[in-house]
Order: structure tokens, then C-alpha cells, then sequence
């Protein structure tokens, strides 16, 4: 069912008290339309994120974990064992999409306390707790990245007597990516909140320009100001001083610090390092992979064709698709890149900033275990 939504929301995912379902925005319609999409079977969570309904690394998980309890909400009360039933649901769930560690994190958390539990109807309400408890915490985790993050632009701020901060942000690292705050928007909204002057240079980060339709739109409603850029548009800019900071989001990173985002991330990580600009990155301590040092071994997902050979906009009336490439050329759609930790200058995260080094990681998050 979809519906319009007139009313102000601040969260892209939750439960809907009055019809019970699990509620989302249709991210793909922003920011032309707000539409909000309810959630009934795994099927339609599944296609929720796999077309890209929700997308972000957190709200992926916060997806992947509401996805359980519908599972369990639509396991046969007569099966006997509903077990083996929940099992093969979360197995569909995980694989969907392969790159944001998140999904399969708090797909497991919610596995993990429904266990115990020895009814079915237990182990719905324990599904249900659970996922929006991880969603609250995620809400939380980005506070708190803020929290820590802010100095970081105080301190540019000061050093340039309150002329305008520039942050260079690629993809959308949001509360739309999140649940609330964002990760790599959560530092530029406490500066904004704080009468701080920043200005964002926002990648439009082809092919789905999650920067152009969504990060834009966020900081419009925010009232913070910004400027969308093509992609390539960033080692100009900064090798002209036009960038004080890069801060990014970030689907998986290694515990040893080499960052997956949304491919493009690495080229701007280059040119950061090429100009002397700090490149930060914003996480959870649900986005670290505590298994892998390498990120060569990080999987990257890739995408149909199609994205790339098409384009989609709102053509004043309706949002429309068109082709920009001949038809029949072969495309390739890699969604991420792995930037090296060498080249990240820290992590901002819920417990403080560290660098992007197995020892400094382990300092901040000694209680992690793969
Ligand atoms: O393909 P997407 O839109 O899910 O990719 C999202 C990103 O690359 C974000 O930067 C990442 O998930 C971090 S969100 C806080």
C-alpha cells in the first residue's frame, strides 16, 4: 500500500501504531514525492531494500531487523518448529545486499534474543523489541557522532576567524541513511545547530544521486547551506582551497580501518590526501566488520546495468526514466570502493574519534569480539 504523507517525519523507518504495519519512506521517490510504503511480508521488505526503498548502511540493518519480526509475524502458527522457517527468512534477508555490514549485524542481534524465547508469539515480541531498540540506538550512535564530531568544525572555524566551513560530503550519509541525524551529516547539523557558518559541497553521487535527491534535500529542511557537485567536481576544488574537511559515511569498515563507501569515496580520498584535506569518516560501532583486517576482502556489490544506463528525474509532473547510453553497450555498476586506512585521517564514532588503525580502533572498542 502506499500512501501520501503530509505530515512532518523524522525517522525512515518504524512501526505504525495504528494499522501495525512496519512503516518506510520510498526513498526513491525523494525528493519529488513523499511517499511512505508499508512493509507486510519479508517480500516486500526484501524488495524494500534490494530496489532501494531503504538504503544506508544502518537503516539497512534497522530494515534487516524488522524484517525478522515480520518473519516471525508471518510464520504458520501450526508448523510446529518455527525455527527452520525464521532461519531460511533471515537467510533470504542477509544475502540481499552484500556490501553493508549492518544487515547481517542486526539481522543476528535479533536472531540472538528471540532464542531463548519459547513461543512463537514470544519470539515475535522479543523480534519486535529488538529491532527497535537497534534502531533507537542507532539514533543515538549518531547523536553522539555529532557530539564528537563537532570539534572538528569549531576548530576550522576558529582557525578561519567564522569565515564559512566547506565540508565535502559524497553519497547520502543522512538520517534517511540512519534512522536520525546521520553519521557524516550528524557533525555538519550540531555546527549548523550551533550558529556555526558551513557549507556543504554535496557529490551528486551517480548513478542513483543519492547526494543530489536526498543529502540535498535533507540539508534544505535543515535550512544548511549547500551546493550539489558532479562527481569529478571535488579534486578541483580542492586543489583550489575550496575544501576544508571531507566527511563520509560508510557501509563496512575493516578493524584495521580500510573504509568501503559508496564508490567514488576512494577518488576523493585521493585528492583529500593530494591537497592536505582532512578525510574523515562517520560510523556506528554497528558498521565496523570485527572479522577483517583486509579490505581487498570486503564484497563489493554490483548493481544491474540498468542504473547506470538510465537516468531518472521529475520531468515537472512525473518522475521519468531516460536512456544516456546506446542501449546496447555493456555497463558496469560497482556500488562501493574500499578506501585504505592510510588515507583516512579518523573515525568519528558514537565512542570518540580514533585513527584508522587496528590499535587505535581497539582502544575505543575493546569490549568488540569477531
Ligand atoms: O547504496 P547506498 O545508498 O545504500 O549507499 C549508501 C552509502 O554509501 C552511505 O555512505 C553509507 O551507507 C553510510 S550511511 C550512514
Amino acid at each position: 500500500m502506499k500512501m501520501e504523507k503530509k505530515t512532518p517525519i523524522t525517522r525512515p523507518i518504524w512501526l505504525d501504531e495504528d494499522s501495525g504495519y512496519v512503516r518506510i519512506i520510498d526513498q526513491r521517490l525523494l525528493p519529488h514525492q513523499l511517499v511512505l510504503v508499508d512493509l507486510k511480508t519479508v517480500d516486500d521488505v526484501i524488495t524494500a531494500i534490494r530496489d532501494m526503498y531503504v538504503r544506508g548502511a544502518p537503516l539497512i540493518g534497522a530494515a534487516g531487523a524488522f524484517g525478522i519480526y515480520i518473519a516471525a509475524l508471518s510464520c504458520p502458527r501450526d508448523a510446529g518448529d518455527p525455527g527452520a522457517f525464521i532461519t531460511e527468512e533471515s537467510r533470504r534477508l542477509k544475502s540481499v545486499r552484500p556490501t553493508a555490514v549492518n544487515l547481517a549485524w542486526a539481522v543476528d542481534r535479533t536472531l540472538a534474543v528471540m532464542a531463548p524465547e519459547k513461543t512463537l508469539d514470544a519470539k515475535t515480541r522479543a523480534a519486535l523489541d529488538e529491532a527497535r531498540r537497534i534502531a533507537d540506538e542507532e539514533s543515538e550512535n549518531c547523536r553522539k557522532i555529532g557530539e564528537h564530531g563537532l570539534p572538528i568544525i569549531e576548530e576550522i572555524s576558529r582557525k578561519k576567524n567564522g569565515e564559512t566551513v566547506h565540508i565535502l560530503t559524497h553519497c547520502n550519509a543522512g538520517w534517511l541513511a540512519c534512522v536520525e541525524y546521520g553519521t557524516a551529516t550528524a557533525p555538519i547539523y550540531a555546527a549548523f545547530d550551533k550558529g556555526i557558518d558551513v557549507h556543504v559541497w554535496v557529490d551528486e553521487t551517480r548513478p542513483l544521486n543519492q547526494g543530489a535527491r536526498l543529502t540535498a534535500w535533507e540539508l534544505g529542511r535543515h535550512g544548511v547551506k549547500h551546493t550539489v557537485i558532479t562527481d569529478n567536481a571535488g579534486g578541483i576544488l580542492m586543489a583550489r582551497g575550496m575544501v576544508d574537511a571531507v566527511i563520509v559515511g560508510t557501509d563496512r569498515t575493516t578493524r584495521a580501518g580500510d573504509v568501503a563507501n559508496k564508490v567514488g569515496t576512494y577518488l576523493k580520498a585521493l585528492a583529500a590526501k593530494d591537497n592536505g584535506v582532512p578525510f574523515y569518516v562517520a560510523l556506528p560501532s554497528s558498521t565496523f566488520d570485527w572479522e577483517l583486517d583486509d579490505g581487498a576482502r570486503i564484497p563489493i556489490e554490483e548493481r544491474s546495468a540498468e542504473e547506470i544506463r538510465r537516468v531518472a528525474g521529475f520531468d515537472g509532473s512525473e518522475i521519468r526514466e531516460v536512456l544516456i547510453a546506446p542501449e546496447d553497450s555493456p555497463c558496469a555498476n560497482f556500488a562501493f570502493d574500499v578506501t585504505p586506512a592510510r588515507l583516512v585521517t579518523g573515525l568519528i564514532t558514537e565512542r570518540g574519534i580514533c585513527q584508522a588503525d587496528a590499535a587505535d580502533i581497539r582502544r575505543l572498542f575493546p569490549d568488540k569480539r569477531a
